[in-house]
């Protein structure tokens, strides 16, 4: 075989492997997107059965002589339409993939994110707890949907570890201090933990113990924090549960820790 065969060989061989890593993202985009849809599509409920409430009130009780209480009414009508536009807009912005880096702060990333699966994680009964220390740098320069994206994946876990079994207090907390010129993020929950002897597999694509996992949301999720962000993430047993550790530079100056 000659030089060139050879080159366009590994050529084909990386670009397949590019494919497929593509391929991979794009499953477990499509997995988490499901997940958040379903807790858009329960959020919207409450709304639309008080706008139907709201508009059957004015329809049968004919006060739409006054003008006054007509204002009202339209007024209780765009505070609810406006908490769904909000719901959805969030949504939106989420699934959109960032080709660009921005500075963002990760307490809003992680609080919008939170945002949209609060439903699911007040339903089962899991407290989430955000404490960030005093005079902390939370700015990152960096892809925000990605890491958000990222971010879930690891609540979605916690979530799925502390539904696993009947855990009492089922928490997850989350930490966000610095480390010198880093930005560490702590999510540890009360979940069991993981098999100490796959501690080391919980980040290869396509391992999973679970009946329905794909193993691609940790395997996503490194080459997020890491390959795009340039950050580092790791995990070990704590607490009676699974603790992750992000790691991200932050871009503020003079940060003392
Ligand atoms: N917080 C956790 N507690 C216990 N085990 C965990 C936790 N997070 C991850 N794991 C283990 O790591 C495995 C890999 O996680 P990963 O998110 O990559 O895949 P998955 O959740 O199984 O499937 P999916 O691709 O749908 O996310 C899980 O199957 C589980 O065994
Ligand atoms: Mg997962």
């Amino acid at each position: 075989m000659c030089i060139r065969d050879s080159i366009t060989t590994e050529q084909e061989v990386a670009k397949e492997k590019q494919k497929n890593r593509q391929f991979i993202v794009q499953q477990s985009k499509l997995a988490e997107i499901g997940e958040v849809f379903s807790s858009i599509a329960h959020q919207w409920k409450s709304p639309l059965v008080e706008i139907t409430a709201i508009a059957q009130d004015l329809f049968y009780t004919k006060k739409s002589d006054s003008l006054k209480e007509n204002d009202s009414y339209v007024s209780d009508i765009m505070k609810q339409v406006d908490y769904m536009t909000d719901t959805i807009n969030d949504f939106q912005n989420f699934i959109m993939p960032s080709n660009k880096k921005v500075e963002f702060d990760i307490k809003d990333a992680i609080d919008s994110m939170l945002e949209i699966v609060n439903h699911n994680i007040k339903y089962n009964n899991i407290k989430i707890n955000v404490e960030v220390e005093d005079n902390s740098c939370l700015e990152i320069y960096g892809y925000k949907n990605e890491f958000m994206q990222s971010f879930l994946n690891i609540i979605n876990n916690a979530k799925d570890a502390l539904l696993s079994n009947d855990y009492k207090n089922r928490k997850i907390d989350i930490k966000l201090f610095n480390e010198n010129e880093n930005l560490v993020i702590l999510i540890q929950d009360n979940g069991g933990g993981i098999a100490s002897e796959s501690l080391h597999k919980v980040f290869k694509a396509y391992y999973s113990t679970k009946n329905d996992g794909h193993g691609i949301g940790l395997y996503m999720t490194k080459m997020i924090i890491e390959d795009k962000m340039d950050g580092h993430i790791s995990v070990e047993n704590k607490n009676a549960g699974a603790c992750f550790k992000i790691k991200l530079g932050h871009i503020c100056e003079n940060i003392s820790s």
